[in-house]
Order: structure tokens, then C-alpha cells, then sequence
């Protein structure tokens, strides 16, 4: 796991635009995994920034999949994460809409939406770039404590906490949806690169636990250990509670060039 711990979330969006923007100059036709909440919209503004000025890449050829989506809105509500995802980042990209995948959640049809995400998955050749960003009580998607270290995609019941956390994109607690369709730990950990951001000190916790406690189920980002490229760009309050931290930055501030992240 690389960890780097810096000094603003300006600075976690620019490192993070620029290993999206080095895979897609490498690969055009890159599959990204993107996630939703607040944590990657840095990243996700700095994409659309220097995609307007000229500076990006072309996304035509990049297909994208989401990590999970809320079981029970109706198709097209703006807190889908399918509709936020498109809002947020890949219409601003100029990406197609239908080379961005979601899971589906229509009723009736959920007994085989995990099956048949992971279908999708498969028959795009994997992801190649999992953006990620770690709940508060240390989930990943919405795989909340307790979630198999080797899931696939399934549906899943919230956390109180993670409810409360989501009850500000909603009028209220009530309006927030109790299930969700998300890809696993397992899913996930088949992407090529797993770049998990972070940002502020209601994070520190879950991310101390991710990176320096044990691999269990009950810290599911602690999974990220397992994984053979993780990288996580981190804010001084996200990283507060690492114990290695000034070791983490000294190991980032001595990288030769040539590795990127
Ligand atoms: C949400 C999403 C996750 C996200 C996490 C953190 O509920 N399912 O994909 O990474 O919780 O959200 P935020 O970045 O808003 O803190």
C-alpha cells in the first residue's frame, strides 16, 4: 500500500487527476471505476477543469463503471449515484452515456443484478482504475462491516452510520434509502489500481484502522492491505491518526520520478 499523506484536498485532486489522466495517455480506451460522495470531487473537478482548457485527454474511448447505487429511487432521481456520477464527471468528459455502467436496481429484477454486473464487469476486460473513497465507519461501496473480504456484487442493508453520514444528500434520515446494490471487496479487488482518497478528520479512524490495524471484516477498507497496488492520497486530518505517518510522507517525498503513482 502506498500511503501519502498531503497537504490539502486541492492537492489529492491534482495527484489523482494526474494518474487518471497518465492511465487514459497510456490506455485511451481505459476502464475506470468510479465512486460517488464527497471525497473524489476534487479529482473530479480538476478531470473537468483541464478537460475544458485543453490540457485533458480524450475520454472517447474510456468506458466507466460505478461502485454501487440505492436500491428504491425512482430512474433518473438526482441522488442516484448513476445520475450523480453523470452529473459530477463523465458528461463533463464528454463520456457516452452508455459506456458508463451502473448497477441495476429496478424491482423485481434484484435477484440477478449482482450476477449481471458482474457480467458487465467481466465482458469489459476488468477495471483498470478503481477511484475509492473509505465511510466513516470504514466501508468501501457500501460494503459496511461485516461484508466478506472475497464479495461480489450483491444488495445490502446500511449502517445507521452510514445512513446519517448520506442523510445530507437527502431531505431527511427517512428519505434515505435502507439498500443498496454494491460492487464487493472482492469485485473490487480485481481492479488494476485501487486510488482511495480521503479527506477530513471524520476519516481518521477508519483510515488509521484501514492501513495500520488487521485485516477484518469489520474495517472492510482494511482489505486494501491485501491488494497488490493501492494508493491512498490523504488530508492532514484524514491522516491524523497514522501512527507511520512521517514515514509515509518521507518514502513519498524520496520516489524517483519515473514510478508515478
Ligand atoms: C458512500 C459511498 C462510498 C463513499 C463513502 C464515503 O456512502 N457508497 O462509495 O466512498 O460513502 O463518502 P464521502 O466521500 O461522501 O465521505
Amino acid at each position: 500500500m502506498e500511503v501519502v499523506p498531503l497537504e490539502s484536498t486541492d492537492a489529492i485532486g491534482v495527484l489523482a487527476a494526474d494518474a487518471i489522466e497518465a492511465l487514459v495517455r497510456r490506455r485511451p480506451d481505459a476502464v475506470l471505476g468510479l465512486a460517488t460522495g464527497s471525497s473524489p470531487l476534487s479529482a473530479y473537478g480538476e478531470l473537468v477543469r483541464r478537460h475544458r482548457d485543453g490540457t485533458g485527454p480524450s475520454y472517447d474511448e474510456v468506458r466507466c463503471f460505478t461502485l454501487d447505487e440505492y436500491v428504491g429511487l425512482p430512474p433518473g432521481h438526482p441522488q442516484t449515484y448513476r445520475e450523480t456520477i453523470l452529473a459530477e464527471l463523465t458528461d463533463d468528459l464528454g463520456i457516452a452515456r452508455d459506456r458508463v455502467g451502473s448497477p441495476d436496481p429496478t424491482p423485481g429484477t434484484l435477484a440477478t443484478a449482482g450476477e449481471r454486473y458482474e457480467s458487465a464487469l467481466a465482458a469489459a476486460g476488468g477495471v483498470d482504475l478503481q477511484v475509492l473513497g473509505i465511510g466513516s465507519d470504514g466501508h468501501l461501496a457500501f460494503n459496511e462491516p461485516g461484508s466478506s473480504l472475497t464479495s461480489l456484487t450483491r444488495i445490502k442493508t446500511l449502517t445507521d452510520v452510514t445512513r446519517r453520514d448520506n442523510a445530507r444528500f437527502f431531505g431527511s434520515l427517512e428519505d434515505v434509502p435502507r439498500h443498496v446494490l454494491t460492487q464487493g471487496l472482492g469485485t473490487i479487488g480485481r481492479a488494476g489500481h485501487l486510488l482511495v482518497v480521503a479527506s477530513g478528520e471524520a476519516k481518521a479512524q477508519a483510515v488509521a484502522d484501514a492501513v495500520e490495524g488487521p485485516v477484518t471484516a469489520t474495517c472492510p477498507a482494511s482489505v486494501l492491505q491485501l491488494h497488490r497496488h493501492a494508493t491512498l492520497l490523504l488530508d492532514p486530518g484524514a491522516a491524523s491518526r497514522l501512527v507511520r505517518r512521517d514515514h509515509y510522507r518521507e518514502v513519498f517525498a524520496g520516489k524517483p520520478d519515473w514510478q508515478g503513482l
